[in-house]
């Protein structure tokens, strides 16, 4: 029998989903599970496909042709570095083995060089799209030597979404530049689905629309410029009923969200650099809030504020809601764009903003038709330093700024809370103004601290003998 031409290791949902997308590519494809039983459906299920399951990993190290090219799909942390050791002696020189899953970049920075000095191809891949992503095509976001790239990249290309015929996968960068993009795709999901949340509220909570009504405003915002997966999918959420209880399953869901790490360490990232992120931090902060179930509880008894109650015409606030829902979008996307910048110099990633964006317009979470704009202002501007300065995006902050004043305002006398949207409103006006209250801060340090400061009117450090030393004694 002719060899495989790629192996997963790995066959939980989103490695077989994987697997089935490149054997319907036409590729032969050899799968590896720790689980017997998950080998022996991945063999069963469809026997007339070009799978080939393997019990052993000499089985399937055998049933590779060279160079091996296998993708760990299996969960990121201690399990990745099981799998690593598990099979990096039955590998050759040459061989390729790529981490697919959600992995901290610098657990790939560290594997791929330990890996490197032993000959082994590393390459760490960023996919998004969840599991019907994977079946029908992921964006995929692959990191590592150059020339790895050049070996997968034909599969890659075959197996991921295509907007317009082009493929959402490139080349990222070396060592753990492509799951690098992906945890700044994670951040800026979790900006989004804040900001739509904040929106839900306000809506809701504010201006008591139903979740038919709901599911039509969301509806009709996918068909402007905040089409996008994630408006398409709260659409169909508000729509869907429980078939047991006959009620809106978005009113049964506990008000707690989860998360697993990657949103979080945008924001600790952001903090190491430098880069403001406040939107995602917003976001990030609201998913933790959200989790204080019980002490929310307790305090909605003892802590007043206003009764939610919009009394503005439903129209009128409904629009102001979707175009400071589209502003705050762009100011979320100007930090996690931002954040980029200064990774790419600090890592030498030497990222490529547009190609980014233009991988993220089909296949993943975040996908968006506002993503082509973004490719182009990248693309145009390949020096642009935040995405709010370009032409096209400032003339629509310009145009929409108002309305996020409006809306901030409407949340803050009607005691919903907008942490996302607040954030994404103070951050562009930090960001415009040409002289912030800095001096004074710079003023306080040299007070109690004599930590010197810059003066706008001449050159050089200064410090200010603040209090008189004789009176001090
Ligand atoms: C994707 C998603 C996917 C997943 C994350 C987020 O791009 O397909 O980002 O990776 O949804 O794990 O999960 P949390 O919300 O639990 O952090």
């Amino acid at each position: 029998m002719y060899k495989a031409n790629f192996g997963f290791m790995g066959l939980g949902v989103m490695g077989y989903m994987l697997a089935l997308n490149m054997e319907r590519n036409g590729f032969r494809v050899a799968g590896y599970d720790v689980d017997a039983e998950k080998v022996r459906s991945f063999g069963t299920k469809y026997p007339d496909k070009n799978l080939v399951p393997c019990t052993t990993l000499s089985e399937f190290i055998d049933a590779l042709e060279r160079p091996r090219r296998i993708m760990m799909m299996v969960p990121a942390g201690k399990v990745v570095d099981d799998a690593i050791a598990g099979i990096k002696d039955a590998l050759e020189i040459g061989d390729l083995l790529i981490d697919g899953g959600n992995t901290h970049f610098p657990d790939t920075e560290r594997r791929s060089k330990e890996l490197d000095s032993q000959g082994i191809i590393y390459i760490g891949t960023g996919v998004s799209g969840g599991e019907q992503g994977a079946l029908w095509g992921p964006a995929m976001m692959p990191g590592g030597q150059p020339e790895a790239w050049e070996l997968v990249k034909p599969i890659f290309e075959a197996i991921s979404a295509k907007v317009n015929g082009e493929p959402c996968v490139g080349y990222m960068g070396p060592r753990g530049a492509g799951h690098y993009v992906k945890m700044i795709h994670n951040g800026i999901e979790y900006g989004d689905m804040q900001l739509i949340a904040e929106a839900y509220d306000l809506l809701h909570r504010g201006l008591g629309l139903s979740n038919r009504q709901l599911h039509e405003v969301f509806d009709e915002w996918n068909h402007g410029e905040l089409e996008s997966y994630l408006i398409e999918i709260t659409a169909d959420i508000f729509a869907r009923q429980d078939p047991e209880t006959g009620q809106d399953v978005v009113d049964l869901i506990l008000d707690e969200a989860k998360q697993k790490g990657t949103g979080k360490w945008t924001s600790q990232n952001s903090l190491d650099l430098g880069a403001p992120t406040p939107t995602i931090n917003a976001a990030v902060e609201s998913r933790i809030l959200s989790a204080y179930k019980e002490e929310r509880i307790r305090a909605s008894k003892i802590l007043f504020g206003p009764r939610p109650a919009i009394k503005v015409k439903p129209k009128i606030v409904i629009d102001q809601i979707r175009n400071a829902l589209y502003a705050a979008k762009i100011c979320s996307y100007a930090q996690g764009f931002g954040l980029m910048r200064l990774a790419s110099k600090e890592y030498e990633y030497h990222l490529n903003y547009g190609e980014i964006a233009r991988i993220w317009r089909g296949g993943c979470i975040i996908q968006a038709r506002f993503l082509n704009d973004v490719r182009d202002a990248f693309s145009q501007n390949t020096g642009l330093t935040n995405l709010m300065i370009d032409e096209k995006f400032a003339k629509a902050m310009n145009a929409h700024q108002g309305d996020m004043r409006e809306v901030v305002a409407l949340a803050s006398r009607n005691g919903i809370p907008a942490l996302a949207f607040s954030s994404a409103l103070a951050y562009y006006d930090a960001y415009r103004s040409e002289r912030l209250p800095a001096n004074l801060t710079q003023a306080q340090r040299d007070y109690f601290g004599a930590h010197t400061y810059r003066r706008l009117d001449r050159e050089g450090t200064f410090h200010t003998q603040w209090v008189d030393q004789s009176e001090s004694e």
